[in-house]
């Protein structure tokens, strides 16, 4: 990156105070957390107080997980964070959670560039490169889930991704300049916060309208077995797991904790 607009990446940078003046959401990120580094904002997050709405946000994870026990690459210029959500305070949307927050970070995101969700939870660009990511760990007190860690990790100003992530992009990839961190916080958070307020048939229909997999080919794969199904993704449930219509003429039902699906853009898909 040339100089000046490397300048101005740190000028767009994470800022507690800036995300403090700019955010207009009620309750998302009413307590806000911000780290230089981290390992992880899960773990960061089963240190501090369970409040419903608190964000704890790094600049970098040096151990970012993602979904199925992968890696989640967190370099500075990328947004990670997790939101702290009460299953009381969610009500019956609490099981789609995932889908939820995706609604909102899409919503956001595509103020800046056209974007799309991919069953379960990641956000990719039309022609399928991933620019965000969405993991759900449940924190349980006893027999009860009472807490849900929602940990979100968007692609900003961070480039050059591995060999290993050909699938990945950012937003400065896409739109050849830097983006402010703290707006597109701000927004993820406003959007989100109005996605939460909505019932659970009106989130799994925005949902199904902007996801990619539904109507698509797909090929998927269970994590623990490695056993395959193929067919189209016809319908995602209103408890988010998607109906997959083999090409045999079975119709079954994957949960997101189980399989990974491929070949939304037929590239992959064999
Ligand atoms: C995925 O595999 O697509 C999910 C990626 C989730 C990454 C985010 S970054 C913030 C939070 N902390 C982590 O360690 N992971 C999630």
């Amino acid at each position: 990156m040339p100089d000046s607009t490397n300048a101005e990446a740190k000028a767009y940078s994470l800022n507690a105070h800036k995300i403090t003046n700019l955010l207009k959401s009620n309750v998302l990120g009413d307590k806000l957390y911000l780290y230089d580094e981290v390992t992880s904002t899960f773990d960061k997050a089963n240190e501090l107080p369970l409040v419903h709405g608190t964000v704890i946000c790094a600049k970098r994870q040096s151990g970012g997980c993602g979904r199925l026990g992968r890696i989640w690459e967190s370099r500075e210029g990328g947004i990670y964070f997790s939101l702290i959500l009460s299953v009381a305070k969610l009500g019956e949307i609490y099981p789609i959670i995932t889908n939820a927050c995706a609604v909102g970070v899409q919503r956001a995101i595509s103020h800046y560039t056209p974007c799309l969700i991919k069953w379960p939870n990641d956000i990719i660009t039309p022609e399928g490169k991933k620019l965000c990511g969405i993991l759900t760990k449940m924190r349980t007190m006893g027999n009860d889930t009472t807490f849900i860690n929602v940990g979100i990790g968007i692609n900003v100003n961070n480039i050059n991704f591995g060999k290993e992530l050909v699938y990945a992009t950012s937003l400065s990839e896409i739109l050849g300049s830097p983006t402010d961190e703290n707006k597109l916080l701000c927004g993820v958070l406003e959007e989100t916060e109005k996605v939460l307020c909505l019932d659970k048939k009106n989130i799994i229909d925005e949902y199904s309208k902007q996801c990619i997999t539904v109507n698509s080919k797909v090929r998927a794969i269970y994590a623990a077995s490695g056993d395959e199904i193929k067919g189209t993704c016809v319908k995602i449930e209103e408890d988010g797991s998607a109906i997959i219509k083999t090409d045999n003429g079975d119709y079954i039902s994957v949960n997101s904790g189980e399989v990974s699906v491929r070949g939304v853009y037929g590239e992959n898909y064999v």
